[in-house]
């Protein structure tokens, strides 16, 4: 793995915290924008826990991603508020807009959709995230305006 001396230094960094896991597995996808399969023996080995342990958290927690994002990652909000201010059909919407299912990445590498569930703007559902910038009272149609503005065209149905 190329990147085994920066996974090493990370390791080193934060073996020794108490809770080492999901501190550590936040700085490996802050660091390689996912997880990658082989970094879960090297995490494994240092934290003494199961590659299974290691991996059942990875895959636990949506935040985590075990393959690369696409250019952009767009969120779209999921928890209670939302829902209750239609991110249901928002996400239909970002589906179509972006021309990829939740949990995908655009056949182009464009776009990689996710859940999310809670960005903390409860009060201004509903609520998406674009890359690090945040989105409040998100509609349809400012959906549209954010694709425009990363550059990403509709996908014909
Ligand atoms: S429920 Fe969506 S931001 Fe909190």
């Amino acid at each position: 793995m190329p990147e085994a001396p920066l996974l090493a230094d990370l390791i080193v960094h934060h073996r020794a915290t108490p809770g080492a896991l999901l501190p550590l597995l936040h700085a490996v996808q802050d660091a390689f924008g996912h997880i990658p399969s082989e970094a879960v023996p090297a995490i494994a080995e240092a934290l003494n826990l199961s590659r299974a342990e290691v991996h059942g958290v990875i895959t636990y927690y949506h935040h985590f991603r075990q393959w690369p994002a696409g250019r952009h990652v767009v969120q779209v909000c999921q928890a209670e508020s939302c829902q209750a201010c239609g991110s249901r059909a928002l996400t239909a919407a970002a589906e179509r807009i972006f021309g990829c299912a939740l949990g995908q990445t655009r056949a182009d590498g464009a776009v990689t959709l996710e859940a999310v569930y809670c960005l903390g703007l409860c009060a201004q559902s509903p609520a998406v995230q674009v890359d690090e910038r945040l989105h409040a009272r998100v509609s349809e149609a400012k959906l549209a305006r954010i694709a425009q503005q990363l550059g990403v065209q509709e996908v014909a149905a």
